[in-house]
Formats: structure tokens, C-alpha cells, sequence
């Protein structure tokens, strides 16, 4: 199988990162739960691993980094923390439904600064009509249908200026691009580890600044005693017992994009977006939604003979493992006027090669031919 659904989840992971699981299965417990060995290896897999994405994404320290189930988690608290009913809440117009609906739930007036796809001028501006006066700003850095790199340094710069606190979605970054919480200025960073990060499913992370509230109660092994939740981070957002075997493959992976480096990574992945756009071209009846500027590697097209679940479904039937349809961001689709329909996704990783990309299109191709 070619699996090209990175940005849903990187199914390839570093070998590191099941083995790392497996010894924490086999050898670590809880953190704060007991003073025995395989509590104290547990709680000292869980620090090492706040320390180092405390580093690497510049968090004002290992305490300000939370674990959480994902990204939607993630998202989830920040909001809770910054947002009450009511409030202006400004977002891109390439917002994913963990951030939207949030807001929806929570009674908030969202206000959506709509640009067209690949124009991050259009995008500064549409933010500095409306950030004056809003409560909060949450932005994607990176859409996860488009590939569209929001210009996020820019847009938090605005905030600093007009005293809106920033939270940025990095759910198609981390692990990608650079994040750096301390420039941005950034009150929350919300990220999962099972993209970029190359870490597991139900492994997310929320860089803290200096107060969030929790959205769940229960045990930290910490004030026990004490009803109300603890107010320290991270125990304030961490209730019950800790996905220790998670945390030990997130720190694998996190590790392994270390050593291979940012750049080379992000390079990779454009490299292979581009072999795709290049294989693609021309073809009759196929939108191709690319920039050879604000695109990190994540491609969605479109046929106007077939649909684009059809497309995915021949695809996978040939083994070529895509995305389709809306990919849980119609906000996303409405600002790039593919709501009707949406998209087949195609989205690259660092162990995609370019032998997949030429087959990925060549079948492509063929499904589109047998229809026409
Ligand atoms: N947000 C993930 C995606 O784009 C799940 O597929």
C-alpha cells in the first residue's frame, strides 16, 4: 500500500517508536502514583519528554506542556480557558471543526477573516480588519485540506499589537515547520503527536503560557486532599492516569525528527508535492490546488467528471491510500469554493519516495481516463 494520509495520521513511524511503547508497557506505571520503580520511570518519561517539546518549541518550560488525547483536546481547553460566551473570537477561513465547533459550543460569535487560498497578503489583511477589539484569535498554521501555510508570524505579531491573546492550531506544523512559541507570543499551542511528530494515536500536547483551565476533574497524584483541581500546570489540565506507552513513542518520534532536522523534512515533503503537481498537470478535468510558495506537503485536487470519495475509493482499491470529501474542515472547502463536493487529499511524510508519488498519479491518471 502507498499510504499518502499523513495529515490524518503518519501510519510509517520511526521503528524507535513501538519499541519505545512496548518498554513502557512492560516496564513503566504511573507518574505520582507510587514511589516504586516503575512509577519513577514512567514520571521521568513524562518529563524528559515535556522537557524536550518544551525546547523545541520554545514553551516557557517542561511544566507548561500538557499532555492531552490530541490536538481537538488541545484546542478544547485553550478555548474553555481564553473564551466566554459571547466573546469575538477571530479564525482563519481554513479553520479545522476542532476549532469551530468549540466555539460553536461554547456560545461564542466567531468571526472568520475569509482569504482567498495561497494569498497570505489577502489572509494579514483580513485578519487586521478584524482583530481590533476581539477577545481571542485561534489560527491554523498550516490547513489541513489545502497545505495552505497561514502567515501565522504575522497575524500574531497583530495580536501583540492589538492585545488579543493567540492560539495557534499547529496540528499540520509540529514536526513540519518551526514553531516557536516565545516569538509568536502565543497564550496556547495545541498539537498532536500522531502527524508530524510521528509519535502514536491518542497522544496530543498544549503548550501552556501561564494559566489554562481544566475541562475535565479527577486524580493527579498531587493535593489530594484538596477538591478543586489543582491550579499548577500541567496537573490542572491532566486529571486521571497518564497514556505513559503514548508519551514514551511521542518522545521516539519527537527524537527522531530532531535528528533528521525541520528542514530536511519540510524539504522532503514539498519535494514530493511537487513531483505530484508536476505528474498531474495538464490533465484535462483535474483542479489541481498548488503554490509553489505556501504549500507545505499536503495536496488536494479535483475532477469535474468524478467525485472526489469516488476518486479516493478507486485509489484505495488500487492501493493508494488517500483522504476525501471535507476532511472535518468545510470552512476550509467554503473559503476555497470547493464546499460542493470537496476534495481528494494527498498528503506526503517523511518516508514517502518518489516511486510512490509516480504510482500514486500514474492510478490517478488511469481512474480518470476509465471514466472519461
Ligand atoms: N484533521 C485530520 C485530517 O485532516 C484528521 O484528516
Amino acid at each position: 500500500m502507498i499510504y499518502l494520509d499523513n495529515a490524518a495520521t503518519s501510519l510509517l513511524k520511526p521503528p524507535e517508536v513501538a519499541k519505545a511503547m512496548t518498554t513502557a508497557m512492560r516496564t513503566m506505571a504511573s507518574p505520582g502514583r507510587g514511589g516504586h520503580e516503575p512509577a519513577a520511570k514512567a514520571a521521568d518519561t513524562a518529563f524528559r519528554c515535556r522537557e524536550e517539546l518544551s525546547e523545541f518549541f520554545r514553551a516557557p518550560g517542561p511544566e507548561h506542556v500538557a499532555f492531552t488525547m490530541n490536538a481537538t483536546h488541545a484546542v478544547n481547553i485553550a478555548i474553555a480557558t481564553l473564551v466566554k460566551p459571547g466573546d469575538r473570537v477571530v479564525i482563519s477561513g481554513y479553520e479545522h471543526n476542532a476549532v469551530t465547533r468549540p466555539l460553536h459550543m461554547l456560545g461564542a460569535e466567531t468571526d472568520a477573516a475569509v482569504s482567498p487560498l495561497f494569498e497570505p497578503e489577502a489572509a494579514i489583511e483580513a485578519f487586521r480588519k478584524r482583530l481590533p477589539g476581539a477577545k481571542c484569535c485561534v489560527c491554523t498554521h498550516v490547513s489541513n485540506v489545502f497545505g495552505f501555510i497561514l502567515p501565522v508570524e504575522e497575524i500574531a505579531a497583530m495580536c501583540r499589537e492589538y492585545g488579543v491573546s493567540f492560539v495557534l492550531d499547529a496540528s499540520q506544523s509540529a514536526g513540519v515547520l518551526n514553531v516557536d512559541m516565545e516569538a509568536l507570543g502565543a497564550e496556547f499551542v495545541a498539537m498532536p503527536g500522531h502527524k508530524g511528530l510521528l509519535g502514536p494515536q491518542g497522544t496530543g500536547v498544549l503548550l501552556c503560557r501561564d494559566r489554562a483551565r481544566p475541562i475535565m476533574a479527577g486524580g493527579t497524584g498531587s493535593e489530594s486532599r484538596n477538591q478543586a483541581m489543582p491550579e499548577t500546570l500541567p496537573d490542572a489540565l491532566e486529571a486521571g492516569t497518564h497514556n505513559i506507552p503514548g508519551i514514551a513513542g511521542l518522545l521516539a518520534g519527537l527524537r527522531y525528527v530532531k535528528r533528521r532536522g525541520l528542514e530536511s523534512i519540510d524539504a522532503h515533503e514539498r519535494k514530493l508535492k511537487g513531483l505530484m503537481c508536476r505528474k498531474l498537470a495538464g490533465i484535462s478535468g483535474l483542479e489541481v490546488f498548488s503554490s509553489p510558495t505556501a504549500q507545505s506537503g499536503v495536496l488536494s485536487v479535483r475532477s469535474g467528471k468524478l467525485g472526489s470519495e469516488e476518486i479516493a475509493a478507486a485509489l484505495g482499491a488500487r492501493g493508494v491510500a488517500v483522504r476525501a470529501g471535507l476532511h472535518c474542515a468545510p470552512l476550509a472547502h467554503q473559503s476555497a469554493g470547493t464546499l460542493e463536493g470537496g476534495t481528494v487529499r494527498f498528503s506526503f511524510s517523511p518516508f514517502n519516495n518518489a516511486a510512490e508519488i509516480d504510482r500514486a498519479a500514474a492510478e490517478l491518471v488511469r481512474i480518470l481516463k476509465m471514466s472519461s
